[in-house]
């Protein structure tokens, strides 16, 4: 923990308040039950998805915006200003972005539920300023970060993607009320690439480069292999972008294959910290980190075999399971899991009038090991029924996958209703 303490040790005075991060964490949990139930009530729709309004965009965008942007965001907002050491200019416009991201995305899955394209415009209206704003909170922090040089590169591109997607998911909205694009499916598969490998994957492989050092108690990888492996994953995500608004399923092809290497060189340089790392056991949360490391290279090689039709009816839906599901949501759960608890023991630590928390009195391990459980067979079960076009294994799956959400949020509760406690003055 020395490394760990030192990182926000020194930055308590950095630390939002509590209920800053934790009001994203908390939404993101409900997203996470949300979203695996729409799957389990509309198995039929989601094993074939090939886009399109309805259940299924609902599911994908309770996930992706629900779960693992706003997630995103209430991690960034707390762990960025302690990584660069600076504060936030201010604490109102962050509170902001939650009242325009949580509802507008609560907004957008209903409409796109019902398939109701205006409804669908407004609440992306709504979605795509919140997002703008916390664009322009994280880009003014990561300008005045001198210190980390490789999580500023992954930061400024995962914005570059998040102010790109945005926009695109915008486009397609209206797209559907007034027809305005000469190519959905490609401008579709754009909004993916950008979304899942731009925004979402480059934040993840940036922020890895700070956590898992933490978490390990180890040096940070080596600074020249670090960027290059920004530099392969930055050029997959554009080549991926342009290849796929091309249509041009050689270009798209060479991306996978640029990204199967910036993963190999990113997951080298996390084995490697893990290896030099003085703690050893790193318990549950690393169990879904490192599936979630399996699951990156093995979602290149199905977006691979997807493109050249080698994956089965259904491989373009199981290519973006893997890539949302298997990979980024596992990895996220597992960060979660970890980061939750050491945030809400920074923020309950003795102070006057307050009573102090235990690290451990805050991780109730039967929640997260229900969790862990379920999680892992939720993700196979429904890949499988994707793969086979089996609505029932996908069902199945799908149910599990609620019970492990209830678990998650049984944790998530836990750790906020204690937090709560700990800071009513006695
Ligand atoms: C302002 C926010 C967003 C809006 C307005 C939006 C809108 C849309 C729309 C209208 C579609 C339908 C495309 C079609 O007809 O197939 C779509 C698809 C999709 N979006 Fe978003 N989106 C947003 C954010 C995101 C984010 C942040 C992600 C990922 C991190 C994401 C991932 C996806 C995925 C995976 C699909 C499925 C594409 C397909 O297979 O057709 N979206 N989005």
């Amino acid at each position: 923990m020395a490394l760990a303490a030192s990182f926000l040790g020194g930055a308590k005075g950095r630390l939002l308040p509590a209920s800053v991060p934790f009001r994203f964490f908390v939404s993101a949990a409900v997203f996470h039950i949300l979203f695996w139930l729409t799957l389990f009530a509309n198995a039929e729709m989601v094993v074939g998805f090939r886009g399109g309004p309805g259940p299924a965009l609902a599911a994908v965008h309770l996930l992706t915006l629900g779960v693992l942007t706003i997630a995103a965001i209430g991690a960034s907002a707390q762990l960025l200003p302690v990584a660069t050491r600076r504060v936030l200019a201010a604490i109102w416009p962050i509170k902001l972005v939650f009242w325009l991201v949580v509802p507008g995305t609560a907004l957008l899955a209903a409409a796109m539920y019902l398939s109701e394209p205006q409804a669908m415009v407004a609440a992306a209206v709504l979605t795509i300023v919140g997002l703008l704003l916390f664009t322009g909170l994280f880009a003014d922090n990561l300008k005045r970060a001198g210190n980390l040089r490789v999580v500023s590169a992954y930061g400024w591109a995962a914005l570059a993607a998040l102010v790109l997607l945005a926009g695109a998911g915008g486009t397609l909205a209206l797209n559907y009320q007034i027809g305005i694009l000469p190519n959905h499916g490609a401008f579709a598969l754009t909004h993916v690439i950008l979304g899942g490998f731009g925004f979402m994957g480059l934040l993840a492989m940036g922020f890895s480069h700070v956590l898992i050092p933490m978490f390990a108690l180890a040096p940070a990888p080596p600074h020249r292999l670090s960027v290059i492996s920004f530099a392969l994953a930055a050029s997959a995500v554009a080549l991926g972008g342009i290849g796929a608004l091309a249509d041009q399923t050689a270009v798209l092809a060479l991306a996978a294959l640029i990204g199967l290497c910036a993963a190999a060189l990113h997951l080298h340089l996390m084995l490697r910290v893990l290896k030099s790392g003085m703690r050893k056991r790193l318990g549950l949360s690393f169990m879904l980190i490192r599936g979630a490391w399996v699951m990156l290279p093995v979602t290149l090689v199905a977006g691979l075999a997807a493109l050249y039709g080698l994956a089965g009816p259904n491989g373009q839906t199981a290519f973006g399971f893997l890539l949302f599901v298997g990979w980024l949501l596992t990895f996220l759960l597992g960060i979660l899991q970890r980061i939750l608890p050491f945030l809400a023991s920074m923020h309950a630590g003795p102070s006057a009038g307050s009573a102090p928390m235990l690290l451990s009195e805050l991780a109730g391990s039967a929640p997260l090991k229900l969790h862990a459980a379920c999680h892992a067979a939720a993700v196979l079960i429904v890949a499988t029924g994707i793969l086979l076009d089996m609505e029932a294994l996908a069902r199945a799956g799908s149910a599990i996958g609620v019970l492990g959400a209830a678990a998650f949020a049984w944790f998530v509760g836990e750790i906020t209703w204690r937090l709560l406690r700990a800071q009513t003055p006695r």
